[in-house]
């Protein structure tokens, strides 16, 4: 099975194959992460959206070598040719932050609270490149400016609580940006935020996006973020892909009855605004307990015996369009206009 993704004739820059994650806890393992794969190419985003617990955040810190040591991690992960599934601390610590970098979602935790923004981000520099002391400021002042920070300058001299939510994420972007990393992974970064300081640091991620052709993957629980910004987007349930397409695609001719259920609270409009996931009664699977058939089937208004007793293979049903379901959803009979009735 070729892994999902656009552009399929060149090297995706990040390539994941059935990455599993499993949690050890005493008496009890958390399958947190359970067979995902995607393809993404450098210089695209990809969204990946879902319900809370779905696995968004352990399989992309997964990537990044930065989960407690009760995970175990298994599958693979290749990013421009290595694989990082198995790879040293060490090795991964190298490469943590200067080819692959994460913005998380609080900044407040992200940032010293005792450091000047401009030394937070001279480290970060230093760590990646040798530079005298001089061009290392010169850089960092660039960076702020890079990230549109207002009077970057003389922010370099002030210290996280003297900045609102928006600069700070600006400045955690900066941070991130100051290895030139080739993938950037987004995770919630702008959840916090109001809806204008939210357009503006995605507009912002674009922008940076095509400039420096950088990849970068966007964990939202926002759909009007995934469709109005993202070229590609998964949709996760209990630590799986269950549906994977372009986002237009994704978004008008919906297959998974559970991505339907998402969507299908949101009228459109408010979709392409920002609305955030609707709640979908019942609740996702135990992850201690995964059920032999589809997680979702106990939810699902489609569902019946085969869904409970045997998984669906997520596979590329058409082209370009992944999806794990045994009865995906028809696209919507085209509506026949008032007057010809
Ligand atoms: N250190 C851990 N030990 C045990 N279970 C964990 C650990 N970290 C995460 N999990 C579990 O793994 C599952 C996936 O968590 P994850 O943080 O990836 O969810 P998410 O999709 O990012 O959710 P959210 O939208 O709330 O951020 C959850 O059930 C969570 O409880
Ligand atoms: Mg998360």
């Amino acid at each position: 099975m070729s892994a999902p993704g656009i552009g399929d004739a060149g090297e995706a820059l990040l390539e994941v194959r059935d990455l599993r994650v499993r949690f050890h806890q005493p008496g009890r393992r958390v399958d947190a992460v359970n067979g995902l794969t995607y393809r993404l190419p450098a210089g695209r985003m990809l969204a990946i959206i879902g319900e809370s617990g779905s696995g968004k955040s352990v399989s992309s810190r997964a990537l990044m070598g930065l989960l407690p040591a009760t995970a175990t991690v298994s599958g693979s992960a290749r990013f421009a040719g290595t694989e990082l599934v198995g790879l040293s601390e060490a090795e991964m610590r190298r490469r943590r932050g200067a080819e692959i970098a994460m913005v998380f979602q609080d900044p407040t935790r992200s940032l010293n609270p005792t450091m000047r923004i401009g030394v937070q981000i001279t480290e970060a520099l230093h760590a990646h490149a040798d530079l005298d002391r001089a061009t290392a400021q010169r850089r960092a002042v660039e960076l702020l400016e890079l990230v549109r920070l207002p009077a970057a300058a003389r922010r370099f001299h002030e210290y996280p609580h003297q900045l609102s939510g928006g600069m700070r994420q600006r400045v955690m972007i900066a941070i991130a940006l100051a290895s030139q990393p080739r993938l950037l992974i987004a995770d919630e970064a702008t959840t916090a935020l109001d809806v204008t300081t939210q357009s503006q640091i995605m507009e912002l991620l674009v922008d940076l996006q095509e400039r420096l052709g950088m990849a970068v993957v966007l964990i939202s629980h926002d759909l009007g973020l995934a469709a109005g910004y993202a070229q590609d987007v998964i949709v996760m349930y209990a630590g799986r892909a269950v549906e994977y397409a372009p986002a237009g695609t994704l978004f008008d001719h919906v297959r998974m009855p559970y991505t339907e259920a998402l969507l299908g609270a949101i009228p459109r409009l408010e979709r392409e605004s920002h609305a955030t996931l609707p709640v979908i009664p019942g609740q996702p699977p135990d992850l201690t307990r995964l059920p032999a058939g589809c997680p979702f089937a106990p939810r699902c208004g489609y569902a019946d015996e085969r869904c409970a007793a045997e998984h669906p293979l997520f596979a590329e049903h058409e082209p370009g369009h992944w999806w794990a379901c045994w009865h995906p959803v028809p696209d919507a009979p085209a509506r026949v206009p008032e007057e010809v009735r």
